[in-house]
């Protein structure tokens, strides 16, 4: 079966994002049929976006291209759904209201039930506010059409806060995740990721390396097979994936905390976290002063709580381990499963993996050692998940 989208394209700056999405689309093999409004055509000619799609674009309700019937139906059928890049505010009330008079406002009210619509609200952050947007968006949440954003920061009018359009990259997560078999659907997850943070002072923290990719790679590819995923991650500079509920912790001790609420009712926990294994016992409420007559400084350190290792004890919970290792990998990895007493380990090499988009690991489960070729990160946890799904 092709994998083929809509992108429909309204009339805001941000539609020249469009653009690097359509060449990511067509990088991973998915055909994007290109419908843009009257405005968006104001912003990027549809020569640009034919070019890049390599197939013809729409704009006009009127075209009597589409040989079988009319545009407006026939474009969405078979497709794996509408994504709409950028949605202004406009755009978003009319489909509050089911207004078609466009090409594009057309097709969305007469795709099939079930087929999704996507939107990435663009538009300056006082727009964003307003109570009609506000109250559009909360709608078009109830009608079931997913709200991809928006975030926030610098913006094309010189402005600065909410409202500015994700990422393409972001975006191609969502329509990657509509493609993806739901082997996971009616499950929910909880996956810990990133750093933990243990203070020294209140300006001072003992931490690591990590930089939570692996985690949020597993939580995206968990969420794009259908399960219910709570993230639960130490500080990082990584974008919640789609469809993930995130949430922030610094400390293992408030990870435990969390950990301990959130798998309540969970089928699968992974813990992907490089938790401290120690905090400071001596913790000084008071910025610590450098004293010239005492050149050394102790630090006490006192055992935080084995967050996995308490999982493990959970009833009907399946824990999934990771193993970060800098000698002899598979041999500690496996001892390491047993005193944890987890049904399915994931072992690599620390040196290789902290902070690097790719990595190699091998899964240790009952049945032996299943070693994945060096890969990037998002492909290894798509394997990951598969490999968590036939154990479920
Ligand atoms: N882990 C955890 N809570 C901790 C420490 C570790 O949940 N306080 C989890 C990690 O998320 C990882 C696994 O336990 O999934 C292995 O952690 P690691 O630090 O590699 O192993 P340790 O058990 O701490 O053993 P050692 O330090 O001796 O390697």
């Amino acid at each position: 079966m092709n994998k083929r989208i809509v992108l429909g394209i309204t009339g805001g700056i941000a539609a020249y994002k469009a653009c690097e999405l359509t060449r990511l689309c067509v990088k991973a093999g998915i055909e994007v049929d290109v419908v843009m409004t009257e405005a968006a055509t104001r912003f990027i000619t549809p020569a640009t976006f034919q070019a890049l799609a390599n197939r013809p674009v729409w704009t006009d309700l009127w075209d009597a291209r589409e040989p079988k019937s009319m545009a407006h139906i026939e474009v969405t059928r078979g497709a794996a759904g509408v994504v709409i890049v950028p949605a202004t505010a406009n755009f978003m009330a009319k489909l509050v209201h089911g207004a078609a008079d466009d090409l594009l406002s057309t097709l969305c009210l007469a795709r099939q039930p079930g087929s999704p619509l996507l939107v990435a609200p663009a538009m300056n952050v006082e727009m964003w506010l307003q109570t009609p947007t506000q109250r559009n968006v909360a709608q078009l949440r109830e009608d079931g059409i997913t709200v991809m954003g928006p975030g926030s920061g610098a913006q094309a009018c010189g402005e600065i806060g909410d409202g500015r359009m994700l990422e393409p990259a972001q975006i191609f997560g969502y329509i990657e995740a509509l493609f993806a078999p739901k082997i996971l659907k009616g499950k929910r997850f909880v996956i810990t990721a990133g750093p933990t943070e243990e203070p020294i002072d209140p300006v001072r923290v003992i931490t690591n390396t990590s930089s939570g990719k692996m985690g949020y790679s597993i939580a995206a590819a968990a969420a794009a097979a259908g399960a219910e995923v709570t993230l639960i991650s130490g500080p990082t500079h990584l974008d919640t994936p789609a469809g993930v509920t995130k949430v922030s912790v610094k400390t293992a001790k408030e990870m435990f905390a969390a950990v301990q609420q959130a798998v309540t009712g969970a089928n699968v926990f992974v813990a992907v976290a490089a938790v401290a294994d120690y905090h400071v016992a001596n913790y000084s409420e008071r910025k610590l002063k450098k004293d010239e007559r005492h050149p050394g400084l102790t630090i006490e350190l006192e055992q935080n709580p084995d967050i996995l290792a308490w999982a493990a004890q959970q009833k009907g919970l399946f824990c999934v381990g990771f193993a970060a290792e800098s000698h002899d990998v598979l041999v500690n990895a496996e001892a390491k499963r047993k005193r944890k007493n987890i049904p399915l380990l994931v072992a690599n090499k620390a040196q290789d993996a902290f902070g690097q988009d790719e990595n190699e690991i091998t899964l240790i489960d009952d049945a032996g050692r299943h070693p994945l070729p060096r890969g990037r990160k998002a492909d290894l946890a798509r394997e990951l998940i598969t490999h968590i799904a036939s154990k479920l």
